[in-house]
């Protein structure tokens, strides 16, 4: 019954840890490329099944590494699951422990978001500490102080978060009035979802809007939870005794649909893409629009990028509605190209400027300064062999060496296959020209700067 949910990358190519990518640069693109499930609706929504005492089915669920990982950690709390194609089959009504193991969660961060449903169904919950990772500290303070505003007790010791509903009869959270310091994407999810079974009404303030966010309020709206206001900064939840099963379609990926955009941008070549949510990309748009580009919505749930003469831009990435932080690496790939010089100012992670010194290696002139980085944009780029150093910045990595004259050898990819299912698979579709290779067959590959390697191994 229960097929391993463990995601294996298209089983002819090299396993991810002994493989690099190698592109030949400067083909051109064309045609049409399929966008999948979002990964990071995904992921929450998964964590969100935890509530549910009877099964749920999720559909157009990505093939990703982080996917499989989730589903290990759910397994070890004792839940069902079972993968047909891109439907996931939910069951979690045999939910036994309460404990999420740390070797699963420490490879995992967003596994920390089942502390929330697991303390709202179990009235208590352990989840290891999700340590930091190559783009930031990734604190869980917001997640903590909410849960213990909704009468929580949490203690964090040995590592390890521990939250239990003191005394009481029932083991119920309580609704409450919660100000969000910051629009944390996390926290206003483990918040949403743990209100969903609380007594009486909570109203989360200053919450993230992102539309990932308003997609797991409609997976748990269709179990039968009382929210409104997702999409908004504020939302408000009336909690409910129990949920019920669901059949649930994950919405596509915004941020591997604006990586194709940038792939059809930097390769000045004119590809459509699909199924889309074109509202969900309103800030890449833009920003594809001020350096040159048309973006066109051929239809309610398709793109085309029809390119032009890359224009230097400015950036500042924000919360939703601005310009997504998980973009701002494919667009300095981008940049690199671009007439004059644009300034990238990466305001929601404190580290994730860890591109910058591969682009250069492949000839792009960019400078940091804070957590600002000054691209001056020059002619072409140089193929060379780069490291990725995180998921983000390994597609930017596959950009440059897209655009880039001579082979490119990407190396990390364990980073890619954790948020891009198939992408050198859809790119060949496209016409590039570039493949997956095994390590020994590669072996001269000059190894990058090794510092980098430590940082980057914990997923986002
Ligand atoms: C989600 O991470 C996404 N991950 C990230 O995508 C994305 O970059 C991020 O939102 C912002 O859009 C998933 O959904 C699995 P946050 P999350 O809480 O929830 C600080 C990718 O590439 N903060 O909104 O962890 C935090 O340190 C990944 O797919 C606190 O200070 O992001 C950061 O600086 C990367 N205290 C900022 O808020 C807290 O308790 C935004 O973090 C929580 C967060």
């Amino acid at each position: 019954m229960n097929h391993s949910l463990s995601i294996k990358h298209n089983n002819s190519a090299p396993a991810a840890q002994e493989s690099v990518l190698e592109i030949w640069g400067r083909a051109s693109l064309k045609g049409h490329v399929k966008i999948s499930g979002a990964k990071n609706s995904a992921l929450a929504i998964m964590a969100g099944s935890l509530l549910c005492p009877e099964d749920c089915r999720l559909r157009n669920v990505p093939a990703l590494v982080d996917i499989g990982m989730m589903g290990e950690i759910l397994s070890a709390l004792g839940v069902k699951l079972e993968r047909i194609g891109d439907t996931l089959e939910i069951d979690a009504r045999h939910l036994n422990n309460s404990i999420a193991p740390y070797e699963l969660v420490s490879k995992l961060r967003a596994s920390f978001f089942a502390l929330g449903p697991l303390l709202a169904r179990m009235g208590e919950a352990r989840i290891p500490l999700p340590g930091g990772c190559a783009i930031g500290a990734r604190p869980v303070d917001l997640h903590v102080r909410g849960l213990q505003a909704m009468g929580a007790e949490v203690h964090i010791e040995h590592g390890m978060v521990h939250a239990y509903v003191k005394g009481t009869l029932s083991k119920r959270l309580k609704g409450a009035k919660i100000y969000l310091d910051y629009p944390s994407v996390g926290a206003t999810e483990t918040l949403m979802m743990a209100a969903t079974l609380a007594e009486g009404e909570t109203i989360i303030e200053n919450a993230a809007q992102e539309p990932e966010v308003t997609d797991l309020a409609g997976f748990c709206r269709a179990m039968g939870a009382q929210i409104r206001g997702d999409g908004t900064n504020t939302i408000v939840i009336n909690g409910v005794p129990s949920l019920h099963s669901v059949d649930y379609p994950i919405i596509p990926d915004r941020i591997e649909a604006g990586t194709f955009l940038v792939a059809g941008a930097i390769t000045h070549s004119e590809i459509i893409l699909s199924p889309v949510v074109p509202d969900h990309l309103i800030p890449v748009i833009a920003k594809l629009k001020d350096i040159g580009c048309q973006v066109i919505a051929e239809d309610a749930h398709s793109l085309r990028i029809v390119p032009g003469n890359l224009l230097a831009t400015d950036i500042e990435t924000l919360p939703y509605p601005g310009f997504p932080t998980d973009m701002q690496a494919p667009f300095m790939a981008l940049l690199t190209l671009a007439q004059g010089n644009s300034a990238i100012a990466e305001t929601v992670f404190e580290n994730r400027l860890g591109h910058v010194p591969e682009l250069n290696r492949m000839g792009a002139d960019i400078r940091i300064k804070g957590n600002m980085a000054l691209v001056r944009g020059v002619p072409i780029l140089s193929g060379a062999p780069v490291m990725a150093t995180d998921l983000r910045a390994s597609a930017a990595l596959v950009l440059a060496g897209l655009a880039a004259d001579g082979k490119t050898t990407i190396q990390g990819l364990h980073h890619l296959d954790r948020g891009y299912e198939n992408l050198e698979a859809k790119l060949q579709q496209l016409g590039a020209k570039l493949q997956r290779v095994p390590i020994d067959a590669e072996s001269e590959v000059e190894s990058t700067s090794e510092v980098t390697t430590e940082l980057s191994e914990v997923s986002h």
